[in-house]
């Protein structure tokens, strides 16, 4: 298999407004972002997933976008693009953007000009029809909006403010190759595809994700893009099974490096049900599941796993599977360790590696996320409580992840001199970025190190996976080399449990606790996690 710098790379995702203020207007901007490069080199990262920074209204944080070639204002301008990159390619860290093409904003100089003249050529660039059908939006309600000028219906899978765009139309995949090549030749180290198993729908038969065409317009994006650099690609595809991330992933197809797949992230909510209903407690037999699944099925050259457990779309997963209470640190590095030393590419999602737990909301004036909002509409429409509302927003709430990263100690965690646009979670008080590099115990010093073994040991990219046979709440598995067996152990449980495995370690690669003693006593302490280099 052809090695690539993204086998071995750990990427660091940052969401621009929640990052850190350089202006003190309470918005994380580009500024910001570079003034903590420092601290990102010395977390040893080798990219970063930006989160979008392009002109925008904002109706959904910048996943609406008005101009793909331009910044919005209230990140700074291209100078301080062009100044971040700069600074990160001198510290070695790759900048990934978030390409958004499955929709543009309805600010977008094209939607303007293909709702304002109906006979332009733009006018094909999006999905108009004379009657809606039942598909329906992600954030709610029908996913068709009335042109009254017009008397159509334009398609918005997400906000009526995110039209999307009409892939079968070649000039609009044209424009976008071109805006993708505009990037590429700024220096930038690959994409992140938001939604893009969006993109070959067939709207007319509501058939809207893997629709037939595309895997046509990733091979001829491919082509026409990023194929002729060695650039990081990762596809956001929320309904892929191992089947289709290997037709994404296989490198012999020519389309994307990896994707995000999001089936663990599933057992947050009842099975089958919409994701505000969510689970208590995680079902830890379907994760060891699960991982398993993916991990032998993407086989090495096969294709590719992200590593991921959470993002700007989801709840911390600190606060819903580990414990953000009495065992906040030692949680918080057992589900780093666990993650990290299986195989594909990590991600980091901004403030995990500090512990960083949800927000508690009080009532929807907490709230500022558009999902969040539009649910809570039409579910107090449907007959639900305000409480059950705010359990669901509280578990599963997008905004939980998007408070401001927590800096020191100081108001606002250190992020804004100013009022933050989305209130700092007050936990900042203890879990903050200075708190963390001054202790050699913090969680901080646990993901230094898994990023560290990820560029210098190369089973973690090479060897086989076997899930181990362990009681249920222990996930515990074996990564295979020809020349050495690694053992990884984690208890996902605030209780101690049994540990039956025969254990005879030579070296201890990582670990959150007193792994020799847990090895000895057949038990493990609540979550305890640790990875050991075995005999047999
Ligand atoms: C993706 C993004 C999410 C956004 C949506 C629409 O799921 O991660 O934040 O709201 O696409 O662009
Ligand atoms: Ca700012």
């Amino acid at each position: 298999m052809k090695k690539h710098w993204w086998h071995k790379a750990t990427i660091y995702q940052i969401y621009p407004k929640s990052y850190m203020d350089s202006n003190g207007d309470g918005i994380g901007d580009l500024k910001g972002i570079t003034s903590k490069l420092d601290y990102l080199e010395k977390l040893g990262i080798t990219a970063i997933w930006l989160s979008p920074v392009y002109q925008s209204p904002m109706d959904d944080n910048g996943y609406d976008i008005s101009d793909y070639e331009d910044i919005a204002d209230i990140f700074g301008n291209m100078v301080d693009m062009e100044e971040l990159l700069d600074e990160a390619n001198a510290r070695g860290i790759n900048i990934v953007m978030d390409l958004v093409v499955n929709h543009t904003s309805d600010e977008h100089a094209w939607f303007v000009e293909a709702r304002d003249v109906p006979n332009s050529p733009k006018r094909d660039y999006y999905i108009w029809r004379d009657q809606p059908n039942n598909l329906t939006s992600a954030f709610s309600g029908s996913a068709w909006e009335y042109d009254e000028a017009s008397g159509q219906y334009y398609l918005h899978l997400f906000s009526k403010k995110q039209p999307d765009l009409n892939w079968e139309n070649e000039e609009v995949r044209q424009k976008v190759y071109d805006m993708m090549n505009f990037w590429i030749d700024k220096g930038i180290g690959g994409f992140r595809m938001d939604v893009i198993d969006l993109i070959g729908k067939l709207p007319d038969q509501e058939i809207t994700g893997n629709g037939p065409k595309l895997h046509d317009y990733l091979k001829e994006m491919n082509q026409a893009t990023f194929g002729k650099h060695d650039l990081l690609t990762v596809g956001e595809t929320w309904g892929a099974t191992p089947d289709i991330a290997k037709q994404y992933s296989n490198p012999d197809n020519q389309e994307l490096s990896m994707v995000f797949q999001f089936e663990h992230i599933g057992l947050q909510h009842k099975p089958d049900a919409p994701k505000w209903e969510f689970e208590e407690e995680l079902d830890v037999p379907k994760l060891k599941e699960i991982f398993a699944k993916w991990q032998t099925e993407l086989g090495l050259g096969q294709g590719w796993n992200s590593l991921f457990w959470d993002n700007h779309d989801l709840p911390r997963a600190l606060s819903n599977w580990g414990d953000s209470g009495e065992y906040r640190v030692k949680s918080a590095k057992a589900l780093a360790i666990v993650l990290h030393l299986m195989r594909g590419t990590p991600y980091i999602y901004q403030g995990d590696e500090i512990g960083m737990i949800n927000y508690p909301f009080k009532d929807l004036s907490d709230v500022q996320d558009i999902e969040s909002l539009n649910y809570a509409k039409e579910a107090l429409e449907n007959g639900k409580s305000m409480e059950e509302v705010m359990d669901s927003i509280r578990m599963i709430g997008r905004d939980n992840a998007r408070t401001p990263m927590q800096w020191d100690a100081t108001e606002h965690g250190g992020f804004t001199t100013g009022t933050p646009w989305l209130q700092s979670n007050p936990s900042y008080k203890t879990i903050n970025v200075e708190a963390a590099l001054a202790d050699p115990d913090s969680i901080f010093y646990t993901y230094q190190k898994l990023v560290a073994l990820r560029k210098e040991q190369d089973w973690l990219v090479d060897a086989d996976f076997e899930l181990v046979e362990t009681v249920d709440k222990v996930v515990a598995y074996k990564r295979i080399a020809p020349d050495a067996t690694y053992l990884v152990v984690m208890n996902f449980s605030g209780q101690v449990q049994d540990f039956d495995v025969v254990v005879a370690a030579v070296e201890t690669v990582i670990s959150n606790t007193d792994e020799a003693k847990a090895i000895a006593d057949r038990k493990l302490q609540p979550w305890d996690a640790f990875c050991v280099k075995v005999t047999d």
